[in-house]
């Protein structure tokens, strides 16, 4: 009999659960965004993202069990976020899980949410008959981390480098906040960019000092918002937060209209160096570990711009990104985690707690 797992992942603004199966791949994996909520704040409101949880939670696994065809019954086991993330948004999920557990007698399986990323790229690459080779590199970057890691094998991870202060997706989340533009500000600024000259703006790459393939994003945030108050754009940027406040999702089009042609050379400049500091992190990285593949996950790998450079032959080895939907937060990538740790008999009980600051290496 194949393993079902059904996951669960509430770790930030997204509410979402999976059903995954030991033969046949994802099954089912419904996401509910909190991105209506969130949008007008320029970010995540905690408490809000509490809240919308606790709503979703039920009508979320409900559906994912319906799409999948599976009842509490068939299950194998429960898989849930357990960190890092928002307390009270992992709260959600967990408790959720701990109940679904003790009520069906169904095993408990804690995962960490950076490893569930991972495995969103290595069950879509099995599910095309491409097998990730190691050793292998593995770059996660999201609004809430940007890691470097190396994986000898699967499941064994080395921490070659993360971020000392931004996340790569909070840059663009901030910056986009900056400019006027709503959240996640990510998509927007991806969109823009093709539209601006990134020759015409220079900004600043980073210089670490100590651990050369650790990230920082800090001095370019900065850069941008000199470039913004060396130009006194308050108008312009007024006029693009009265757009956001008067419409909940805009086009590309109605932003592109609100958007000179010096922000769009600004937000072009600004997404390459972003590109460029993630792509000569793991240039540098796959030199030395002789990685034999590259994975890329979380949010940031939408990038259109990223995926383009990533994927132009600049790698000695293959590079491998998840589909946009199993790239941003979604609970198939935690239900993929968890089935070998089903199959090892890895299972936590009803103590298994929330860890904002849970690490993977
Ligand atoms: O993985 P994710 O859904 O949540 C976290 O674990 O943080 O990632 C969300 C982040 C946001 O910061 C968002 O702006 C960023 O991913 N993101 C992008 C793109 N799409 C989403 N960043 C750059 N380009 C994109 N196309
Ligand atoms: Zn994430």
């Amino acid at each position: 009999m194949p393993d079902l797992i059904l996951g669960i992942e509430s770790s930030c603004d997204e509410t979402a659960a999976a059903v995954v199966c030991s033969d046949r791949g994802i099954l089912s994996s419904v996401v509910a965004s909190q991105i209506a909520t969130h949008c007008k704040y320029g970010g995540v409101v905690p408490e809000l993202a509490s809240r919308e949880h606790l709503r979703a939670i039920v009508p979320v696994v409900r559906e994912a069990l319906e799409r999948a065809g599976a009842g509490f019954d068939s299950l194998s086991a429960v898989a849930v976020t357990e960190g890092p993330g928002l307390v009270g948004s992992l709260l959600v999920g967990l408790t959720f899980a701990k109940a679904v557990s003790a009520a069906r007698a169904l095993p408990l399986i804690g995962v960490n949410h950076i490893e569930g990323h991972i495995h969103a790229v290595l069950i879509e690459s099995r599910a095309a008959g491409a097998i990730v080779q190691f050793p292998a590199l593995a770059l996660v970057a999201s609004g809430g981390h940007t890691h470097l890691f190396e994986l000898p094998e699967e499941g064994r991870y080395r921490l070659m480098g993360k971020t000392r202060d931004d996340a790569a997706g909070e840059a663009f989340d901030k910056v986009a906040k900056l400019l006027g533009f709503g959240y996640p500000g990510g998509p927007v600024l991806d969109a823009l960019a093709p539209h601006g000259d990134a020759n015409a703006v220079r900004l600043p790459f980073s210089k670490m000092k100590g651990n050369a393939l650790d990230f920082s994003f800090s001095g370019l945030k900065t850069a941008m918002l000199r470039w913004v108050q060396a130009r006194g754009m308050d108008d312009e940027i007024a006029a693009r937060r009265a757009v956001l406040r008067s419409s909940e999702h805009l086009s590309i089009e109605e932003w592109l209209a609100a958007t000179p042609a010096t922000t769009l050379n600004a937000i072009a400049a600004f997404q390459r160096v972003v590109i460029e500091e993630l792509l000569r992190r793991l240039d540098r990285a796959a030199e030395e570990s002789g990685a034999q593949a590259i994975i890329v996950s979380g949010g940031v790998a939408c990038n259109q711009g990223l995926r383009r450079a990533a994927t132009a032959g600049r790698f000695p080895c293959p590079v491998y990104f998840p589909t946009p939907g199993l790239s941003t937060d979604n609970a198939a990538m935690i239900a993929a985690a968890a089935l070998g740790k089903f199959s090892r008999g890895e299972f936590a009980d009803l103590t298994l707690k929330a860890k904002a600051g849970l690490t993977l290496a």
